[in-house]
């Protein structure tokens, strides 16, 4: 099929790229020159495991363009999905400025039948913003789907190319049929394709995170109370999450979630409960714990080395929200580290993909470095923000001779306590007694 594919981001390049995998040929659009221009020369702008050759392979092929030219992609194309970005405004909604832009866009050069797919994250009723901005510029017959994306960055190829399930929200059944066609080679032993209004659609994806940012604000919040009663989170974690009802997924106590999605879309949640007076209280509940419980992290490492923080220097490992990107926005690790720079600390960090992004994000503030060990060298603790597989099993001797002192404060519980104390290491973790 002839596809294409306005925004390439995250969700967009990893979108483009595995329909284009599947035999479609597709046309990525962006508005970002020097995005466009890197992808030309073969720079891929995101860390994503497997995406790299992916790319390479399919553009080689001829499957995959790379353009500005909106009107090139729509021309070019029966299918235009929309992945663009729905940043947080200042009061919490989501900012669509760019969906309806694009809309816009498609609606000034459309001239034949096409099919417009929702791919972003869109506040409910979007689909109804962007039908409408599309029939008051052209009456060329289109048709539009609300497909939102749920790949997880890390994972997203694996996730794009064996999905748990793809919802697709229209209520037309030509167009139902189109897009089964297209994600048919990604569910061969048995259709996972929800159908479903395109309301509904919108609405399942902030379900689903809220729901996913839920669990893991619940867990830090038990962790609080572990602390204070001597119990050990990991224990109580295995515990609940052998219970078949519940599932032992997205169940990690840690220094609170972050990323381009959930603290977002939970704001946007809350916003579109207030605009329809709907309190939704849970949702508020997730956020606050999430926002307290990486305060409470850097407040723990604050008080550690009170009245003498300007002499501190912290070697942190991991920049990213999370292993497996270079993502870093609304990361703890950054949101700790400000902190920290407030009290003039030093901060010498290591993460294996996430270094520039960090760099840009704290203004240069900090210093990076290639290799965990070497940040170790004469720092006053470690304190780890992320879950890369490196970081879980490294020579704690080493860590204990390179600190001045050896302290490690873990915000992802990576470690045996008792293995970390034997190595003459004082550990500070998450929900469990510290050693
Ligand atoms: N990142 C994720 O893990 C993820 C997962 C599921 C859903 N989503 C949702 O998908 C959407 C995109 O997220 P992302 O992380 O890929 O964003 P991103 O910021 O990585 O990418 C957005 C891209 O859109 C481009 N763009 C913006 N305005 C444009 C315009 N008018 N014309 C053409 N291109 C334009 C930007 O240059 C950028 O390349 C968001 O709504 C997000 O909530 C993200």
């Amino acid at each position: 099929m002839r596809i294409c594919v306005v925004g390439i981001g995250y969700v967009g390049l990893v979108t483009s790229t595995c329909l284009a995998e599947a035999g479609n040929t597709v046309v990525c659009v962006d508005n970002d020159g020097e995005k466009i221009a890197d992808l030309k020369k073969g720079v891929i702008p995101i860390y994503e495991p497997g995406l790299t050759e992916m790319v390479k392979r399919n553009e080689k092929l001829g499957r995959l363009q790379f353009t500005m030219d909106l009107k090139y992609g729509v021309d070019n194309s029966l299918i235009i999905f929309i992945a663009v970005g729905t940043p947080s405004a200042p009061d919490g909604s989501s900012d669509i400025s760019a969906i309806l832009s694009v809309a816009e866009g498609i609606a000034e050069c459309i001239s034949d039948y096409r099919i417009i797919a929702t791919k972003s994250t869109v506040p409910v009723g979007t689909c109804q913003n962007v039908v409408d901005i599309i029939k008051s510029k052209t009456s060329v017959r289109f048709d539009y789907v609300s497909n939102p994306e749920f790949l997880k960055e890390g994972a997203a190829v694996e996730d794009f190319m064996r999905p748990d399930r793809i919802i697709i929200g229209t209520n037309n059944p030509s167009v139902r049929a189109k897009m089964q066609q297209l994600y048919s080679p990604f569910m061969r032993k048995s259709s996972r394709i929800l159908f479903m209004d395109p309301v509904s659609a919108e609405m399942t994806k902030y379900a689903a995170n809220t729901m996913l940012a839920m669990r893991i604000s619940f867990m830090n919040e038990l962790s609080v109370l572990c602390e204070k009663l001597g119990a050990d989170i990991e224990l109580v974690r295995q515990g609940l999450g052998s219970d078949s009802r519940i599932g032992s997924a997205f169940l990690f106590p840690g220094v609170g979630y972050g990323g381009a999605c959930f603290p977002k879309d939970i704001r946007a949640l809350v916003h579109t409960g207030s605009e329809y007076g709907v309190e939704m209280t849970i949702a508020k509940a997730v956020q606050q714990v999430n926002i307290k419980q990486q305060q409470r992290f850097a407040e723990r490492i604050l008080n550690y080395f009170s009245g003498a923080e300007d002499q501190a220097t912290l070697a942190v490992w991991g920049l990213a929200f999370k292993a497996r990107t270079d993502d870093v926005r609304e990361s703890p690790a950054i949101f700790c580290i400000r902190k920290f720079l407030d009290h003039q600390m030093k901060i010498k960090a290591y993460d294996p993909e996430a270094s520039c992004s960090a760099m840009a994000a704290l203004d240069g503030a900090i210093e990076t470095l290639q290799n965990g060990y070497d940040v170790l060298d004469g720092a006053d603790a470690l304190v780890i923000f992320t879950d890369w597989q490196e970081f879980r099993n490294p020579d704690f001797e080493v860590i204990a001779a390179k600190l001045k002192k050896p302290v490690i404060f873990d915000g992802r519980n990576l470690y045996d306590p008792d293995v970390v104390k034997k190595a003459g290491i004082e550990y500070h973790s998450i929900g469990r007694p510290t050693v």
